[in-house]
């Protein structure tokens, strides 16, 4: 039986040169491993003596402490009724308390659920799901580039039965949509990514796995509804490569049917929406006198970024390829160059993605990468039913998948409207999304005259102005995310004239 340990004792040992925490009711000696903590040792120290669960649980994948710490660093069990409860002093709080929350019947299309995501969230969790890298252009472009292309429908069609079933690497889905990979599920929702698979599963689409989840990938695939489920796995390949190996083995195991490798990410984008939220947090750095060894370089994001190998690179490709029989797809190509050569290394395909503008800003959107990579590709005999180009990045609506799959794309991929539903309504939220989705896909379908997706072909989309960035930050629904830094912390919104 695990050793007993009081809260009052537990208590003591709160500062830097004796460091113990408590997690899920075990007790922690941290001493050590502080310095080395990739959020800083301050917010360790914050919660020296202390619970730290709470703030511990949705950043942290479960297995994080056994896996950074020798099994003697736990040292026994807390009493319950002897730990004190943390007072906070400024409690986070959403906008929206349970009851106060519209019913689920009155989001009407995806841009509903980021409204009542906004109001429903904590700020910190609204900060990390909700952010884009540096001034977020890359962000809004992703949405407002679909502005740039337009329909040729075509009519007198027979259009009485529509059908828009497809395949994702030989896998049937109910529709050429996506749920991709997005980490640190718990911040949303007590269940995180089990929402997804539930969901996922109720309307017989495919869900991707994130590496970095709050849930652990054991509850996620034990959350499929059936044995029939498809999910595929995102991964970020570890330094530590016996690290990655064992994932890949664990996820082909476990019935895995692909492997989405992500490459846009060797570095975490600067997020400062995120990183903002950790003034809050710790205490600013004028209180702090400047003392303050947080990693600002990003908030919520920090407790993953360390897990990610800078040096993966084109030669790995053989050893990922040697690891799995899944096929393996890259997630993060960002031009045609790369595209051809995913495809000449063999690959099954790629994702042409720019991590939802989370990283390299004023990269482009996929869409717009999609025209290039379909021609070079054909150019080169590697367009191919083998070799699967996906998108994704502000699709919200189903003309948005419309226009990828006539231009090519065999699906797409929708990350943050997911997260938002199931943060507001649990697992009904992303049904009741995908669902609007599949009408709108019928609608569309029906008014452009292709009663089936093979129907759907590059000449029903007029793309011309695609590549043009003449204003490539318009005053879209994005600029009211975009958060600066004095709304941020509270200061006076002095205009900017006077500055
Ligand atoms: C909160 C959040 C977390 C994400 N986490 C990951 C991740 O762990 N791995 C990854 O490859 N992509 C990650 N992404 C990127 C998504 O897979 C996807 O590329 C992006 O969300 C698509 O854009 P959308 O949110 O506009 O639909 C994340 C995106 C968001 C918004």
């Amino acid at each position: 039986m695990a050793k007993q340990l009081n809260g009052a004792d537990v208590a003591k040992h709160n500062k830097k040169d004796d460091l113990w925490l408590i997690v899920h009711g075990k007790v922690y000696d941290l001493t050590e491993f502080a310095p080395n903590h990739p959020g800083g040792s301050s917010i360790l120290l914050k919660y020296g003596g202390k619970d730290a669960t709470e703030e511990y649980e949705p950043i942290h994948p479960p297995g994080t402490l056994e896996e950074n710490l020798s099994e003697d660093k736990c040292l026994g069990e807390v009493q319950p009724d002897t730990v004190e409860k943390l007072e906070q002093k400024n409690p986070e709080k959403a906008v929206l308390q349970p009851g106060q929350i519209p019913p689920l019947s009155q989001c009407l299309n995806l841009y509903d659920f980021e409204v009542v995501g906004k109001q429903v969230l904590k700020p910190t969790a609204w900060a990390y799901y909700s952010s884009g890298a540096d001034d977020e252009v890359t962000m809004r472009e992703n949405s407002n580039v679909f502005g740039r292309i337009w329909f040729r429908p075509r009519i007198l069609r027979n259009v009485s039965n529509i059908n828009f079933a497809t395949t994702m690497l030989g896998m049937k889905t109910t529709m050429p949509i996506y749920i991709t990979a997005t980490a640190l599920g718990k911040l949303g929702h007590p269940d995180g990514e089990k929402n997804l698979t539930i969901a996922a599963g109720k309307t017989g689409i495919i869900q991707m796995i994130p590496t970095l989840a709050s849930c652990s990938f054991d509850e996620i695939v034990d959350a499929r509804i059936n044995d029939q489920q498809v999910q595929f796995f995102q991964l970020y390949v570890n330094s530590n490569r016996a690290i990655t190996e064992k994932i890949i083995r664990k996820a082909e195991d476990r019935g895995v049917k692909g492997l989405f490798v992500t490459v846009d990410a060797p570095q975490l984008g600067r997020r400062e929406k995120d990183m903002r939220m950790k003034f809050d947090d710790t205490g600013s750095q004028v209180q702090n006198e400047g003392k303050d060894d947080v990693d600002r370089s990003q908030g919520a994001a920090r407790a993953i970024s360390s897990f990610i190998d800078p040096s993966l690179n084109w030669e790995d490709l053989q050893w990922l390829r040697s690891c799995t029989k899944m096929p393996i797809c890259l997630k993060g190509v960002q031009t045609w160059e790369d595209a051809v050569l995913a495809a000449e290394a063999g690959l099954n395909g790629i994702v042409l993605s720019n991590h939802g503008g989370r990283q390299l800003d004023y990269a482009r959107a996929g869409i717009e990468i999609l025209e290039e990579v379909v021609t070079a590709l054909k150019a080169r005999n590697l367009w191919k039913p083998t070799f699967e180009v996906y998108i994704d990045g502000g699709v919200r609506r189903a003309t948005d998948v419309l226009k990828a799959v006539a231009m090519g794309a065999k699906g797409v991929g929708i990350g943050r409207p997911f997260l938002y539903a199931y943060s507001a309504y649990g697992p009904d939220g992303v049904v009741h999304a995908i669902n609007l989705l599949k009408a709108e896909m019928e609608m569309g379908l029906r008014l452009i005259g292709a009663p089936t997706l093979a129907d759907l072909t590059p000449e029903m989309v007029d793309t011309r102005a695609l590549g043009s960035h003449i204003n490539p930050v318009p005053e879209s629904h994005g600029s009211q995310i975009y958060q600066r830094l004095d709304t941020a912390i509270g200061m006076p919104n002095e205009p900017t004239n006077k500055l």
